[in-house]
């Protein structure tokens, strides 16, 4: 585990919902997204196909959190991290990577071989934790987001080799390669 801080990482459950808010508003202060973001939460708590992990300090303080969403069918092998937020007196202490970590371990687990995100074009220090963590830009979409702002769509590829564009592993090789490499 890459944090400075001693973090444990759980589920998050209801009775987090007004932290996280607390969290996602203060990380990200005039740029929040969701304008509806405690109905967001609740139901993306109730959504099979989401997880919302969070990393809790020693003192049982929520550090930050990463809502995922893993769907098979809809997005065929890749997780996509839909939320990552530290709150700011926790930023820059590897809460953030750390929760990537966690993404990508239980994207593992569960046999998904990629990563996918959104960024903001602008938003240097999330670019520089996902470019440090091997993520790679796929493309960019203008206008992305409400206020005008470019999206910068990455991706990574969690297998030990990384295979040429349009080529897909079977799944069994995958298995074996992670049990063996
Ligand atoms: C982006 C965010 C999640 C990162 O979490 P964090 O816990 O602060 O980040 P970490 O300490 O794990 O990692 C920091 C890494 O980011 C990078 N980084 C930090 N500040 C940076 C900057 N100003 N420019 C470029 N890269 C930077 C570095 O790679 C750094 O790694 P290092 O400490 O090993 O050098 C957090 O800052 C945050 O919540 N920001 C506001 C909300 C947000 O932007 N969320 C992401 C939306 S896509």
């Amino acid at each position: 585990m890459s944090s400075k801080l001693s973090l444990a990482f759980r589920k998050a459950a209801s009775r987090d919902l007004p932290v996280l808010v607390q969290v996602y508003e203060d990380a990200f202060a005039e740029k929040n997204e969701a304008t509806n973001l405690p109905q967001y939460l609740g139901w993306s708590m109730d959504d099979r196909d989401i997880r919302i992990i969070v990393a809790e300090t020693e003192d049982k303080k929520i550090a930050g959190f990463v809502m995922t969403e893993f769907n098979s069918a809809t997005m065929r092998n890749a997780v996509n991290v839909a939320q990552l937020a530290v709150a700011p007196a926790f930023q820059g202490q590897g809460v953030g990577r750390a929760l990537l970590e966690q993404v990508e371990e239980a994207a593992l687990k569960n046999e998904f071989d990629t990563v996918t995100l959104q960024v903001r074009k602008g938003n240097a220090t999330a670019r520089g934790l996902y470019d440090s963590m091997g993520f790679r830009v796929m493309g960019e979409e203008r206008k992305y987001y409400r206020d005008g702002e470019s999206g910068v769509e990455m991706k990574k590829y969690l297998s030990p080799i990384d295979p040429p564009k349009g080529f897909h592993l079977p799944r069994f090789v995958k298995r074996m390669m992670s049990i063996y490499v």
